[in-house]
């Protein structure tokens, strides 16, 4: 199916900044998608390109969804926008509590913001306020990890260990310690939870004894690093984590903006690894890509502290224009309706054997140094050529243009299909891959 050209000219691309993009190289040679339908997408020169990344792990349900296009058209038509401080509107309840009920018991209550971004300042800003409310207001410290990525928002970037995403700005947040990643040498090509490790959470102990418990708020991490490389939580990593925590009074909170919905085979990485934060963060998957929406869901005790034992009155001063807008909570709805019709967490789980393996096939490339995975997503390693994604960037273009879109981040490739993929959908992604890997060895 050739897309239909649209009217654009290399110079009519200069009034949009593009982020996180390189935007000279970009606009010399400019790759746009101008459709998209199921798993694939089409380039502006009529190109079919398979969606290897969902995005940016947005849309598991696959491009072009009806029942989510109908659904935002109806909520436009009908009830377009309601102000959110001190009214609603019944889509907001419907979806707050669809999350909920696939949320780890316990965790009942979401608050709704419009990015990953958003709801990771969001979470910082309820832990504060729970400590406060409990009368800890003294803890203020924040434990994150290297390597971690909470989007780009000021608090967001404080707990972010990504040096290029911090070096330029100076206005982080004070009181963020990291801790060490879990990438480890001997764990090289494990599929699924590395053997290695666990004793790196032991790192949050060492925060504990230096700086004092009852210090630390609240310790971030994401339970699968997803931007950074797909880094695999160690088995009994995680649950290490919950141990300090609930030892020191520490609020844990699972950064799911990728892992959220389906990702890993289940709703949520906590359901995936057994372990229950007290916060999790969740945005992309949350509407299929289709409305920029985020959430925050939060445990019992953190809403009963905030909001029941608070004042008369407002109980939390925080709160965006768009939060919980109508158009967004029908994409929502409808998209959790889509990935209940067709089971597609459940479809994820069945298809993650058949996808690592495909992925695990390029490991006898000599360019690919490492490659690690859990459920539908897969970092891929390439051996650098010179500075930190150089190669990485120079690759991601020549896929495109093999007909595969993957997100990179450095060198390393994050492969994360849609749930709705056929093995043929794996196969074709596999090949472009290995056809695009052969020639980049061969410059
Ligand atoms: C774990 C994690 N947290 C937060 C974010 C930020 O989300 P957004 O880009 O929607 O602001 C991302 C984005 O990739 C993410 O992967």
């Amino acid at each position: 199916m050739n897309a239909p050209l649209t009217s654009f000219t290399p110079n009519s691309l200069e009034a949009h900044w593009m982020p996180f993009t390189a935007n000279k190289a970009f606009k010399a040679d400019p790759r746009l998608v101008v459709k998209s339908e199921g798993v694939y997408g089409w380039d502006h020169k009529g190109g079919q390109v398979i969606d290897g990344s969902s995005g940016l792990f947005c849309v598991p349900a696959g491009h072009g969804r009806k029942l989510i296009a109908d659904a935002v058209h109806e909520a436009l038509m009908t009830n377009d926008y309601v102000a959110p401080f001190g009214l609603g509107h019944p889509t907001s309840f419907a979806l707050a509590q669809k999350v909920a009920n696939i949320c780890p018991d316990g965790i009942d209550h979401v608050f709704f913001t419009n990015s990953g971004s958003e709801s990771i300042d969001t979470a910082l800003k309820i832990c504060m306020a729970y400590h406060r409310a409990r009368g800890d207001g003294q803890r203020t410290r924040f434990v994150s990890r290297e390597r971690a990525y909470h989007g780009v928002n000021i608090g967001g970037v404080s707990l972010s260990g990504m040096v290029r995403n911090r070096e330029t700005f100076s206005g982080v947040m004070p009181n963020v310690v990291a801790m060490r990643h879990t990438w480890l040498e001997e764990n090289r090509f494990t599929k699924g939870q590395p053997k290695h490790g666990a004793e790196l959470a032991e790192d949050l102990q060492r925060m504990v004894d230096t700086y004092g418990g009852s210090t630390i708020a609240a310790c971030f991490v994401e339970p699968v690093a997803g931007s950074t490389g797909v880094l695999v939580p160690p088995k009994g990593y995680l649950d290490r984590l919950r141990e300090i925590c609930d030892a020191n009074g520490i609020l844990l909170v699972f950064d799911e903006v990728i892992c959220g919905f389906g990702r890993l085979g289940t709703s949520f990485a906590a359901q995936a690894y057994n372990v229950t934060p007290d916060i999790m963060t969740m945005a992309k998957a949350l509407t299929n890509g289709c409305q920029p929406m985020g959430a925050v869901a939060v445990n019992d005790d953190i809403y009963d502290t905030v909001v029941g034992g608070g004042p008369d009155g407002i109980e939390l001063f925080h709160g965006y224009t768009y939060s919980g807008h109508p158009a967004a909570c029908a994409a929502g709805l409808a998209s959790q309706q889509i990935y209940e019709d067709e089971d597609l967490f459940k479809r994820a789980a069945e298809m993650s054997d058949y996808f690592l393996d495909a992925m695990w096939s390029l490991q006898e490339l000599e360019i690919v140094t490492d490659i690690r995975g859990y459920g539908m997503m897969a970092g891929i390693d390439l051996a650098p050529n010179g500075p930190a994604g150089v190669r990485g960037g120079g690759f991601q273009q020549r896929l495109f243009w093999n007909g595969m879109h993957v997100k990179f981040t450095g060198d390393t490739g994050i492969v994360a299909p849609p749930f709705i993929c056929e093995k043929s959908h794996i196969d074709e992604m596999t090949d472009k891959l290995r056809k695009s890997l052969l020639e980049e060895m061969s410059t």
